[in-house]
């Protein structure tokens, strides 16, 4: 059945996959995977099976080989063991009826030698991106990478593919290539960190085609129906990526191009700064609506969204369903909180990537709430049967 006012609530089938609602999980690194192998486990299952009424969950960021991690506690999809720890994820996704997409993401010139047994980490060029790298040790700044030859780009795309394969083994329903924020991908999208004269830099074309081999990859080794890319085109002044004038025309050629590719879909990222003043201005309206016109296939809509704004955007025909980050950690029932108009438990930014189960899997549905409180009315020393505070933070209440 359609509901007119709330299309988040609808069905649709994006590429090969029927999801019963558009309601996305975003991807969020949550650095549990603490293990040297970075294989993920039982507590991950967990969490992810907790989500499981979102139209589709997409897994937080996934290296997908050694030389691409950049971060601690966070899972890879380049060995058997780490496949076969996916497989205990995707199990308990599907058997909670949920859909689920790995994505898969090389860090490049984020990442630091301390992450990478002394290696320098890998970029287009020899630039420092101008960061702060999260490693054992704690924060520490980037270095400058090593620039790629043509048999590292080579070599990087094939781990993607292999990636994709362990990807099928291990039970997902498609993957996602992670092309925002200060990865690898964006790194080769942004004139001042691609100084190339190769085929892979100095014009809108050549910067754009290490993704597209990336994606053209994954969909041979796979199927473009079971293939996303998620990307951030409105990401200026974070280190060295600040948007140049030739930043917007090369986003435009990409998605130009993906629109070609008969993907699942193409996930677009709003700002996460005011964009006043800057080469991509034009983009503070919100990301979905620059592009929409340029592309052919679904497309999934992130960033600030509440129920209310997401419903508008589909409504208004600018995206085919919305992400939601933030509010599926605090609220592993979102879709039904938001079928209800229930309110929200805000999340605890304290606990985003503190390891271990606090904060991750512990954060109740509304209906625990309800049962909490009802626990407490109940054994209530007051007797008077009214409702009584329950045992929980500040706002994490149900509206009543
Ligand atoms: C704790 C945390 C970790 C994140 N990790 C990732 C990640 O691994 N990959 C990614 O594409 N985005 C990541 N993001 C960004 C989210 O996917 C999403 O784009 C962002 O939170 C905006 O959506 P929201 O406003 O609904 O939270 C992360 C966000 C948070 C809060």
């Amino acid at each position: 059945m359609k509901s007119p006012n709330h299309p988040l609530l609808d069905p649709i089938r994006l590429g090969d996959v029927d999801l019963p609602n558009r309601i996305v999980m975003a991807s969020m690194t949550r650095a549990r995977t603490d293990n040297p192998g970075f294989v993920p486990n039982e507590l991950q299952a967990r969490y992810y099976a907790q989500r499981a009424s979102a139209g589709l969950i997409l897994t937080e960021g996934t290296w997908p080989s050694r030389e691409g991690v950049g971060f601690i506690n966070v899972p890879g999809l380049y060995t058997q063991e780490q496949a076969d720890g996916w497989r205990l994820v995707t199990d308990a996704v599907h058997e909670a009826g949920g859909h689920i997409f790995v994505q898969l993401g090389h860090i490049g010139s984020s990442s630091h030698p301390d992450l990478l047994d002394g290696a320098l980490p890998l970029a287009p060029s020899a630039v420092n991106p101008g960061l702060k790298a999260y490693t054992p040790s704690g924060f520490q700044d980037t270095v400058t990478p090593q620039a790629m030859d043509l048999s590292d780009i080579a070599r990087t795309v094939e781990d993607y593919a292999k990636a994709s394969r362990l990807a099928q083994a291990a039970g997902f329903d498609g993957v996602e290539l992670h092309g925002i924020s200060t990865y690898l991908i964006p790194t080769f999208l942004y004139v001042g960190l691609n100084q190339r004269t190769d085929d892979y830099g100095g014009t809108a074309e050549n910067r754009a085609r290490f993704p597209l081999e990336i994606l053209d990859a994954l969909v041979d080794s796979w199927a473009p129906g079971r293939v996303g890319i998620k990307l951030s085109p409105a990401l200026t002044g974070v280190g060295n990526f600040i948007a140049d004038a030739e930043t917007l025309e090369t986003f435009e050629y990409l998605v130009g191009q993906l629109s070609k590719r008969h993907l699942a879909y193409l996930h677009l990222m709003n700002p996460i700064s005011d964009l006043t003043g800057t080469q991509v201005e034009i983009l503070g309206p919100g990301v979905a609506k620059h592009f929409r016109p340029l592309y052919s296939g679904s497309l999934i809509a992130n960033g600030g969204y509440t129920f209310e704004t997401g419903n508008a955007l589909v409504r208004d025909g600018f995206a085919d369903a919305v992400a939601f980050g933030a509010p599926f950690i605090s609220n592993p029932d979102l879709v039904e909180r938001f079928s209800n108009d229930l309110k929200l438990t805000p999340s605890n930014p304290d606990t985003y990537y503190s390891g271990g189960a606090a904060g991750y899997v512990d954060y109740p549905t509304a209906a625990e709430q309800v049962g909490a409180r009802q626990a407490v009315n109940y054994f209530s020393s007051s007797g008077s049967g009214e409702f009584s505070s329950p045992p929980l933070p500040d706002g994490t209440g149900l509206k009543r």
